[in-house]
């Protein structure tokens, strides 16, 4: 055959071969087959010297020109190669999903949710207070005198000798009488702040649920029956409450308020819940109150300690260390 063309059917046959191949191999074993140290154009070229010589020149301008088309070629097929190969894997239906996670809100604020929907239903609206404190309302107003052992520096997180992170709830009873006159039905649920040492059932911060009743003939009847259906409502008509003489110094009588549990096995216990009493007489005088035409009731009880009991939730750590694996059950 002419060597001129030899060359056009090698051109002919490289570019039919180009468009019929599928991907990079393909492609990679076709640039090593023409254009290659050991390839065809380098072939074509080397059968110059045996041109004759008054058609050398020619044949030379030929060769290289189809070493320049077949060059030009493979990049832009290696282009369009590149182009497809990613758009068919963004495709590929077969892949299995990547399962979005979804979040959902801590067991303890779906349970003040849930404890502040209860009181609202009996009447009782929402109030929130500073975690950090000044004396007055953590203390003084409270009926709590400078010599009481609960303003020791070792129980409590003071930032300067007047300024601290509140250590009860107690605080906002002060804060909502200061900013309206009675009636008073408010519940108040938040953080509280003590130096204790952290174990299975203390840490140095836990949560409180405070709740204050303020009106012209509050009496103990209404404390004991407005807990007693608080309880009802969040754990089961089955508990029973009970209340005991003890002594806090905002509420005269104070009592600590028990609640007698059902284990799912069957077997009862009675759970120490927190403190309520009758609002002292001092704390209403504090805040401006008259102490002869208002009384009222108040109490404190541990959130945390009603999650872990409705949970079955053995140790107070596991509520704040935030390990999605103990969280993502409730
Ligand atoms: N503030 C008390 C505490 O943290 C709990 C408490 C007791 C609150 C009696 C009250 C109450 O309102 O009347 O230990």
């Amino acid at each position: 055959m002419d060597p001129a063309d030899q060359l056009k059917q090698l051109q002919e046959q490289a570019t039919e071969e180009l468009a019929a191949l599928a991907d990079a191999e393909a492609l990679e074993q076709w640039r090593v087959r023409y254009l290659g140290m050991k390839g065809a154009v380098k072939a074509a070229l080397g059968r110059l010297k045996e041109i004759p010589a008054d058609r050398r020149r020619e044949y030379g301008r030929s060769a290289n020109e189809l070493k320049g088309a077949l060059s030009a070629a493979h990049r832009q097929r290696k282009a369009e190669l590149a182009a497809a190969t990613p758009a068919r894997q963004v495709l590929d239906m077969t892949l299995p999903g990547t399962r979005p996670r979804i979040g959902h809100r801590h067991i303890l604020t779906q349970t003040i949710e849930e404890i502040t929907e209860i009181f609202a239903r009996m009447g009782f609206s929402v109030a929130y207070g500073p975690e950090v404190e000044d004396e007055r309302h953590n203390f003084e107003a409270l009926n709590i005198p400078p010599a009481h052992p609960a303003r020791d520096p070792l129980d409590n997180f003071y930032i300067t000798p007047s300024v601290m992170l509140r250590s009860q709830t107690s605080t906002v009873q002060i804060r909502v009488m200061e900013s309206q006159p009675p009636p008073i039905r408010v519940v108040s649920p938040g953080r509280v702040y003590r130096p204790d040492t952290v174990d299975a059932t203390h840490s140095f911060m836990f949560h409180q649920l405070e709740g204050l009743y303020v009106d012209e003939g509050v009496s103990m009847a209404d404390l004991k029956s407005d807990i007693d259906q608080f309880c009802k409502a969040y754990f089961g008509t089955e508990v029973a409450t009970r209340f005991r003489p003890s002594f806090f110094p905002f509420t005269e009588p104070s009592a600590e308020v028990d609640m007698l549990f059902h284990y799912p096995d069957g077997s009862t216990a009675w759970i120490e819940l927190g403190g309520c009493g009758m609002v002292d007489p001092n704390v209403l005088a504090a805040v401006g109150y008259d102490s002869e035409k208002y009384t009222g009731w108040a109490f404190g009880l541990g959130i945390d300690r009603m999650v872990m009991r409705k949970y079955n939730i053995p140790d107070i750590r596991l509520l704040f260390e935030n390990d999605v694996r103990f969280l993502h059950q409730f």
